[in-house]
């Protein structure tokens, strides 16, 4: 299975502040946003990525990630210069996809908590068939797609960003599809605000009978980081689980050691160049763990 990470968007919610940098680099407490969207696919196994962005910020992308090789990883990037849409990814993305299962993440999503971990690891193994969406008990759904469910809890309908939601699960913003993703995609017409809308594609895989949406339960949190408030929200998080559990949320360097992306020696290596910080600590203490 493939990833994608669509960190493109103008980010006009978080103006000023993203006037001159993408949202996905700005600081969620210790580390820039794009790193928990990333590390979601890491832990999963996923290897293969493209991040999407405009022309701008794929040069600091770039700047900060390289084409991966430090982390074990293929790293590679597409400019979206014009905000689309996210089911735009699929057409800027479809040599890379390349006809196989892909997993499409937003930048400015987090997923914490071992379900999507999980699940992703359990379908990468397997041939996916159809679309699988995760849904969020949210107590603001009109913000987001909004899934609608019939009295026997099948999936009715999804509406993006409806007045009056039909109840209170929210699709977040990650999506695993199979290879038909890119031929769908190409199919969709742009939306009254002019984007090529993921709930679109979603209900066509809808109608096809090829919908399946998994409900998150509690042990997950599911934050967006696309408002100034949620950005907050998101920091203060991560701090506290970083503080009481005494864990790095998003280390990629960890994860890449404990997906046997990186061998020890490498591990070494990025130890030697790590930051004389608390996240240059975290690693240097990782590695005299896993040398004992
Ligand atoms: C997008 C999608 C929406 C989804 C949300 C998750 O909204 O259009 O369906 O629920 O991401 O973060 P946007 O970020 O464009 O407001």
């Amino acid at each position: 299975m493939k990833g994608i990470i669509l960190a493109g968007g103008l980010g006009t919610r978080l103006h000023p502040s993203t006037i001159s940098v993408s949202k996905q680099l700005l600081p969620v407490y210790d580390k820039p946003l794009i790193y928990y969207p990333l590390s979601n696919l890491l832990s999963a196994g996923i290897k293969e990525i493209l991040i999407i962005s405009t022309s701008d910020n794929i040069l600091l992308f770039r700047k900060l990630f390289g084409n991966g090789e430090s982390l074990g990883i293929n790293l590679s990037f597409e400019a979206q210069d014009h905000p689309n849409g996210i089911a735009e990814a699929f057409l800027i993305g479809e040599k890379f996809i390349n006809g196989d299962d892909v997993a499409l993440i937003l930048g400015d999503n987090i997923f914490y908590g071992n379900q999507i971990k999980n699940h992703l690891n359990e379908q990468k193994n397997k041939k996916c068939h159809g679309a699988k969406i995760f849904a969020y008990k949210v107590p603001d759904p009109q913000r987001y797609g909004v899934v609608e469910f019939d009295a026997n809890f099948s999936v009715v309908s999804i509406e993006e960003k409806p007045l009056s939601p039909k109840s209170n699960f929210a699709v977040t913003g990650l999506y695993v599809y199979d290879g038909m993703v890119c031929d769908l995609a190409k199919s969709l017409s742009p939306s009254k605000r002019g984007e090529l809308e993921i709930t679109d594609l979603n209900n066509l895989y809808l109608e096809n009978k090829q919908l399946e949406v998994l409900l998150l339960d509690a042990g997950t949190a599911w934050l967006d980081a696309g408002t100034p408030d949620s950005l907050l929200e998101a920091a203060h998080f991560v701090q506290t689980i970083q503080n009481r559990q005494l864990i790095q949320f998003g280390c990629l360097e960890e994860i890449a050691f404990q997906q046997g992306f990186i061998s020890v020696e490498s591990f070494k290596e990025i130890v030697d160049d790590a930051p004389k910080n608390k996240y240059g600590d975290y690693l240097r203490n990782y590695l005299k763990e896993i040398s004992n």
